[in-house]
């Protein structure tokens, strides 16, 4: 199994022919994910047992009947969820990876990928306007960044609060946050102080006059802000929030796991005022950064009390942390394996140049306002909200949530487009959420074409 002998010569062959035909899809089909598990289990029967198969037979398996099986991210038609749009370098980069087997955890290790994953993260710290010593890791998602950051923010809480052990920390947040901040304050037995959203943007007025009227202030550990909520792309009062958090000696944590990226786009970046200032920043390469599955930046203005957190020590790991010049990916977060799953975005970025990502990310929002525009101008569709990235809100006038459903079938069914409806203030609405750059206009018109007789 882990020598070269004729076997491995020839899935060397079959899969890097397949991986090379797969790479070479332009534009990717669209596919379809759901299937009968009774089908799934018939195309699978008898190859995972106690003796192996031909390597060409389990991979005809795989690209004949699992691989359809998905709905591809990468397709220009994928317009639902924020999943990932990742360019062709990305994908390659993320392969060799692979074959190298790199163990991110450490300096000893693999210096030469984690420096090269620093200056990526030095990057985006930088169009964040962060100071010279913020730093921090890739994980694997903004539910794992989120988790990781806020741990740090509730520890340091508890160290200045002086109660280390019993009394819950709480964490100020606005409605529209993000599902996994809900889910990260459960796991970490915090509680939430939601403070009411006017036009769904959570501003630094009505956190200030929450905490105000709050009968236990000093349990609030952080301000949670999104960059980019999921739902409808918007940015909160990032400059407002950050004044309260210093005014209050409170921890100042960004959710930008999917508008983060918005900070490479000129037209949008004043948005991000104030972001300079976080604690704690999340951005998810894997959405808008143009990343292959899974990664997401993770970055503290102080590295140093994340680590004094996440640090995990034992004898057998002394010796990583006695390296000069140390800088221990696993320090920053809650793992320790971890792939260097920064270097397919570095490998990138320095084929295509930073410039040519922002035109990428600029290519969305324009075609969120041109699609706006296209709505408007159709007397049986309504814009809810103007675009302030690339995520667009619309009603078709007289739908019910059953009619939605319906279309977005109909649209995957034939293979046009992948557009789950979503829901705003409990009424259902239909959604794009553009990331690949690709995407054509033409596409949008036909799908709201498509909702004028259906
Ligand atoms: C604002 C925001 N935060 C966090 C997440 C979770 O990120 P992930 O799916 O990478 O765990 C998402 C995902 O869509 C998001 O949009």
């Amino acid at each position: 199994m882990h020598s070269v002998d004729a076997k491995t010569e020839q899935m060397i062959r079959s899969v890097l022919a397949y991986a090379e035909n797969r790479l070479r899809l332009d534009p990717v089909p669209l596919d379809k994910g759901s299937r009968d598990p009774a089908d799934l289990d018939v195309a699978l029967a008898g190859l995972l047992g106690e003796d192996g198969h031909d390597p060409d037979q389990v991979l005809g398996v795989y690209a004949a009947l699992l691989a359809p099986a998905v709905i591809s991210a990468d397709s220009p038609r994928f317009l639902g969820f924020i999943p990932a749009a990742p360019t062709k370098a990305s994908l390659l980069f993320d392969m060799l990876i692979s074959c190298a087997s790199i163990q991110g955890i450490s300096w000893l290790e693999a210096a030469g990928p984690i420096h090269a994953e620093n200056q990526v993260l030095r990057l985006i710290a930088d169009r964040a306007g962060m100071p010279a010593g913020a730093g921090g890791c890739f994980v694997s998602g903004g539910s794992a960044a989120n988790l990781s950051a806020l741990a740090v923010a509730r520890e340091v809480a508890k160290r200045s609060s002086g109660t280390r052990t019993s009394a819950r920390k709480r964490a100020v947040v606005g409605s529209d946050a993000h599902s996994s901040i809900t889910n990260t304050l459960r796991l970490l037995e915090m509680d939430a102080l939601v403070v009411p959203t006017a036009e769904h943007r959570l501003s630094g007025e009505a956190v200030r006059t929450a905490i105000e009227a709050d009968a236990d202030p000093g349990s609030l550990a952080v301000i949670v802000a999104t960059a980019g909520t999921t739902n409808a792309g918007i940015v909160d009062d990032l400059a407002g929030l950050a004044a309260v958090a210093a005014d209050r000696g409170l921890w100042f944590h960004v959710d930008g796991a999917y508008g983060g990226a918005g900070l490479f786009a000129p037209s949008v970046r004043a948005a991000y005022d104030g972001i300079e200032h976080a604690d704690s920043f999340v951005l998810d390469p894997h959405k808008w950064l143009f990343a292959p599955f899974d990664c997401a930046a993770l970055l503290y203005r102080n590295p140093t009390l994340a680590r004094s957190v996440h640090r995990q020590d034992a004898g057998y790991l002394d010796v990583i942390h006695e390296q000069p010049g140390e800088w221990n990916p696993t320090d920053y977060a809650y793992h320790l394996t971890r792939r260097a799953r920064g270097m397919p975005l570095w490998f990138s970025l320095c084929v295509h140049g930073v410039r040519a990502y922002s035109t990428a990310i600029e290519q969305a929002i324009s075609l969120a306002r041109q699609t706006a525009d296209e709505i408007r101008s159709r007397d049986y569709l309504e814009l809810i909200r103007e675009p302030d990235l690339s995520v667009v809100l619309f009603r078709r006038v007289g739908w019910r949530s059953a009619d939605y459903t319906a279309w977005a079938d109909r649209l995957l069914d034939d293979q046009v487009a992948f557009i789950p409806p979503t829901t705003w203030e409990g009424e259902t609405v239909a959604r794009f959420a553009f990331l690949h750059p690709h995407t054509p206009m033409g596409l949008i018109t036909e799908i709201l074409d498509r909702m004028a007789d259906a």
